[in-house]
């Protein structure tokens, strides 16, 4: 029998930096008040110029080692799901891994905008079904705050900065993801885009002069589809785990608005204080808002092992998809395990891989 995926760590990091409503109104033509009974959203955190996409995954990674109880070497595969990566290419996912020293390590990015993680959950977990690795680390990192028009109000507003992660670990006993659903519609590609930088439109006076690379939204329309295709993916994933709606704990939404979480709740009459809002202090931070409000939820005692969970996003693409896990905790008992203490030696390693390479190119470069 295949072995089951189950979420065994989980970890954040978001910026010190808080970014107040009241600050934009003087970066903005915008209010507080607006904001709020809008959005929902009361602040979010904003990278300063030492972090980006790669070190809050990386701080993210290694909370959820912590949690795992699980040496970097252990992990066979990094996904890194973003929107904004520390580069076009190399993958962010391939910095984390030198960066923690996972060693074993297979990595690679994943775009599928603010739904991404979802698909990253899924596409680790038929890594780990299928029997090829044994231990994954996903995480959802975002620095948005770099790509977003600041005298844009329609769109400003709505961003912040941070980075979720979870580890997966193959077991036998029933549980972890159980059922998930991915689904695209480009047809809706240009509701929500970043014209410009990539190989359509590349980098020019005009593009910059233009904001071609900051976040074009049609916001009504990113609204109306957010709130049905919730309803319709959260429905998909109870019915395919054979449950029902009412088996379900906890659903952990993707937090671009409180009114969209509130309109999808509506639908499928589900009380609000069964799903897990924390869109006020850290705004939309695309990829890595559920696995942020996921470490929340367990902070503050709202997902319990054996609880079912319905982790639900949608997004630029247009993307969405959904999840449900029967979470489980923990595999191994606590071991004083200090992830962290590799990045030294990851660091050692790092160094001495880029002395040989330059070695070998000396040796080869004057016999060639
Ligand atoms: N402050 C004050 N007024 C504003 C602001 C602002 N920040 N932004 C817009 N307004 C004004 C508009 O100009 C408009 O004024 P007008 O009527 O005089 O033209 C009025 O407010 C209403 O504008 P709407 O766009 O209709 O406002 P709406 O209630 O739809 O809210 C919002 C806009 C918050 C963007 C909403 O549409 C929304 O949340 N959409 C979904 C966005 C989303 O989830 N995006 C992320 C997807 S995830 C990803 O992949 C990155």
């Amino acid at each position: 029998m295949s072995p089951y995926a189950h979420i065994t760590g989980w970890g954040m990091a978001v910026p010190s930096r808080v970014l107040t409503n009241v600050e934009l109104e003087k970066i903005v033509d915008t209010e507080d008040e607006w904001i709020q009974s809008r959005t929902g959203i009361r602040q979010r955190h904003i990278a300063s110029e030492e972090e980006s996409t790669a070190t809050l995954a990386k701080d993210a990674a290694l909370n959820a080692l912590r949690v795992a109880n699980l040496n970097p070497t252990d992990i066979d595969l990094i996904i890194v799901s973003t929107s904004s990566p520390e580069h076009i290419f190399p993958a962010t996912a391939c910095l984390v891994q030198d960066w923690i020293g996972a060693t074993h390590a297979g990595a690679f990015d994943l775009s599928a905008a603010c739904s991404g993680f979802i698909f990253a959950l899924d596409m680790a977990t038929q890594a780990i079904r299928s029997g090829s690795i044994q231990n994954a680390v996903v995480i959802g990192a975002e620095t948005l705050s770099r790509f977003v028009n600041w005298q844009d109000r329609n769109t400003c507003i709505l961003f912040g900065d941070g980075a979720g992660a979870f580890v997966l670990q193959s077991g036998d006993e029933p549980g972890g993801l159980i059922s998930s659903v991915m689904r695209s519609d480009g047809s809706g590609a240009d509701l929500l885009s970043l014209p410009a930088g990539g190989s359509r439109m590349p980098a020019s006076n005009e593009t910059i002069l233009n904001h071609q690379h900051t976040i074009h939204m049609n916001g009504r329309e990113v609204f109306r589809f957010a709130t049905r295709v919730i309803a319709q993916a959260t429905r998909e994933v109870v019915t395919a785990a054979d449950l029902k709606i009412k088996d379900v704990q906890l659903v952990i939404p993707h937090q671009a608005n409180l009114r969209i979480i509130e309109a999808a709740m509506r639908g499928l009459e589900i009380p609000l204080d069964q799903c897990f809002i924390n869109i006020e202090r850290y705004g939309n931070t695309s990829t890595a808002s559920i696995p942020i409000a996921t470490c929340e939820a367990i902070q503050q005692g709202r997902l319990q092992a054996g609880d079912n969970a319905v982790f639900v996003g949608f997004g630029a693409g247009l993307t969405w998809g959904a999840a449900l896990v029967q979470w489980t905790g923990p595999f191994l008992p606590h071991r004083h395990i200090y992830p962290a203490s590799y990045r030294v030696w990851a660091s050692i390693r790092s160094q001495l891989l880029r002395l040989l390479r330059r070695i070998e190119g000396w040796i080869w470069g004057r016999n060639i």
